[in-house]
């Protein structure tokens, strides 16, 4: 026997697929086709505004998010785009239910969001919002492949208004937005440092803010910045998905007041963002400061780091920056508890914002420099166990600068801000600093195995750059052009202390045999498990089927098989004995035959899938073709089993000979 592909060397081809129960995703929205969406009305009169597109709980997601100024049922209409005819919507297109309530008295009007589902990779769509009769125009996006390489763009503090020209701090914003994504055409996510804008309630500012048009063509993944924090606006242009609203992770720990927060989450093609309110800093403002924080970071990471291959926090306040706020008691405070813990968790890396200059750190952990050698600038970085970068990114906007300030004599780890052994101009954490006076962007490129992360001018001296115009900052650049690096680093991660066998399986081509898990390997969820008076739990989904090619002249015989190991929530475990399964011929061909129906521990006392079991197989002479393979999974677990959200990891073997 052989392995079933070319990577014949590394033994059987693994690849993975993620199950879990006793809890679900949240919020999926309306399904696609469900025509649930609400009555229309004959004359709707609500005017629609402020539409933006922002990040959903995965790359098969967008929330859309607008202002609407009257309280009517209204809807996101999406359709792919190749199926619009002189730009009107086909009767296929799928609408999806819009959430929402009364804004404030300030903003006037009513806010509405509305979660798109379901989007297939590599598929240009457009959308729009309203109702029938009433939608407002129509708007582009297109997602990509859902596997692979990608890149983000980083934007700090736009903070519109901060100049005191709001117009000014727009066209800087509009600016920076035109140039990176002129640059940067296929990024596929833009992510907010905070501070949107300058005064939190202050609408002007944020249809400023929304101006760029291209904020309803990427999606915007939002962060709180201080000057965000101060009422619900934030909260009503920008809804979130997976987002924790509880008292700990709101600054004076009053959801319902006039102030916006909560943490939040999401998974975008092997990476798991975690973004934090960082204005709550301590239990004795009211929120749950830093300890809540740490919680939350530590449960996100515990139950869905397993499913993405890098770890990225995004919060406004640096703790390590290079400016104004180097100096700040709470960031002396975080540099030492969350340092630690950033480096316990695994975190690749780090963005923030709230200092409008740039810096890079060295890396860092447990609140030291991880390696003494390190060098200023260095092109290439190697974190080993627990080492974090943290990112700082300069304004956006030009609406305001901070200029650098200068070490103290107050130590060279923790809460220190003394100064760098190998340059006594700088920060000890910081490998590089920057403030030119030049708006810029930072670029993030997340590949197979490294992240290269660049500081990008996005302007000059020359206007649109607020600060400048406005004689607050004098013009202080080296005479770099627009698109040119202020900075670039490649991170390149540690793999623990055995070895990562990395194999791709790509579709079969002729003569050969392979399989795929068919479609976006996304997780099997089994939902919450159903009580059976106490004596157990059940639940039941299937596997996300396998697609089996197989065309050699050889008509060997192959087989798929499949087992789990212990299904796990954080220290709680019970054994993958308990899951049972029925496999089954999804699609026939290629000589596919169904494995044995294997029952759950709890009923027959085996071993379930705790071991491999076959999921399909065909014999010698069988006929060359394609097949899918499923299998119905039965989970029953004994009622003695704690509460928890467990998850497993199905593990596949194919074998051929
Ligand atoms: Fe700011």
């Amino acid at each position: 026997m052989r392995t079933s592909n070319s990577a014949s060397a590394l033994g059987p081809v693994r690849r993975r697929v993620v199950a879990s129960t006793v809890a679900a995703f949240l919020g999926l929205g309306v399904a696609f086709g469900s025509g649930l969406a609400a009555p229309a009305f004959a004359a709707d009169p609500a005017t629609l505004s402020g539409i933006i597109l922002g990040v959903g709980s995965n790359e098969t997601q967008r929330i859309v998010t607008w202002y609407s100024s009257a309280d009517t049922a209204q809807q996101v209409q999406l359709a792919p785009t190749s199926s619009l005819v002189d730009g009107a919507f086909p009767a296929s297109a799928v609408t999806f239910a819009a959430s929402g309530a009364a804004n404030i008295a300030t903003s006037g009007g009513f806010n509405r969001h509305a979660t798109l589902t379901g989007l297939k990779e590599d598929t240009g769509y457009s959308y729009r919002v309203g109702s029938d009769g009433n939608w407002s125009s129509a708007y582009a996006f297109k997602t990509q492949s859902f596997e692979g390489d990608y890149d983000f763009l980083f934007y700090g503090d736009p903070q519109i208004g901060s100049s005191g020209n709001v117009a000014k701090d727009q066209a800087g914003w509009v600016d920076t937005v035109n140039v990176s994504l002129a640059a940067n055409p296929n990024a596929e996510l833009l992510v907010s440092g905070g501070d949107q804008v300058e005064t939190a309630n202050t609408e002007a500012q944020w249809d400023a803010f929304l101006a760029p048009t291209q904020l309803k063509s990427y999606p915007w993944a939002a962060t709180i910045g201080n000057h965000d924090v101060g009422g619900k606006a934030y909260e009503q242009h920008l809804y979130t998905p997976n987002t924790d609203r509880s008292a700990a992770y709101y600054s004076n720990g009053t959801p319902s007041s006039n102030t916006s927060g909560g943490d939040y989450w999401y998974i975008y093609k092997d990476t798991l963002f975690i973004d934090l309110n960082s204005n709550s800093y301590a239990t004795a403002q009211g929120g749950g400061g830093d300890a809540a924080h740490l919680a939350y970071v530590t449960d996100v990471i515990n139950q869905h780091g397993g499913e993405a291959k890098w770890k990225v926090l995004v919060y406004h306040h640096a703790i390590y920056s290079p400016a104004d706020h180097a100096k700040d008691a709470d960031n002396k405070i975080r540099r030492v508890d969350f340092s630690q813990k950033f480096s316990d968790l695994g975190v690749d890396l780090v963005l923030q914002g709230h200092d409008h200059s740039y810096s890079r750190s060295y890396l860092i952990k447990n609140g030291a420099k991880a390696d003494a050698t390190e060098q200023p600038g260095a092109a290439d970085v190697y974190p080993g166990p627990g080492g974090v970068l943290y990112v700082t990114a300069n304004s956006a906007s030009g609406s305001k600068y901070y200029d650098i300030t200068q070490p103290d004599n107050t130590g060279t780890s923790g809460a220190g801000n003394g100064a760098d052994p190998l340059d006594a101009g700088k920060y000890w954490y910081n490998s590089v600093q920057n403030q030119e006076h030049v708006r810029s962007y930072v670029k993030v490129e997340v590949r197979n195995d490294k992240l290269v992360v660049q500081d990008l001018r996005s302007g000059t001296c020359a206007a649109p750059n607020a600060a400048v115009e406005l004689a607050k900052s004098p013009c202080a650049e080296t005479g770099q052009a627009v698109g040119s690096i202020v900075d670039k680093v490649t991170v390149h991660p540690y793999h623990g202390s055995g070895q990562d066998i990395q194999v791709n399986v790509p579709n079969a081509a002729p003569g050969e045999f392979g399989w795929t898990i068919d479609g976006y390997n996304g997780l099997v969820d089994l939902g919450t498990a159903v009580d059976h008076n106490g004596d157990y739990f059940e639940a039941t989904g299937s596997i996300n089927p396998i697609a089996v090619s197989d065309s050699r002249r050889s008509l060997a015989p192959w087989s798929i098989s499949a087992g789990v190991g212990d299904f796990t929530d954080g220290t709680k475990t019970f054994s993958g004995s308990y899951l049972g399964w029925t496999p089954k011929v999804v699609t026939a061909g290629a000589g596919a035959k169904a494995g044995a129906a294997v029952g759950s521990a709890y009923d027959d006392g085996g071993q379930g899938l705790s071991v491999s079991r076959g999921l399909g197989y065909a014999d010698q002479g069988h006929a060359r073709g394609t097949a899918k393979l499923g299998a119905d999974l039965d989970l029953k677990i004994p009622g003695s089993v704690d509460k928890g959200n467990y998850r497993t990891t199905l593990t596949i073997t194919a074998l051929s000979s």
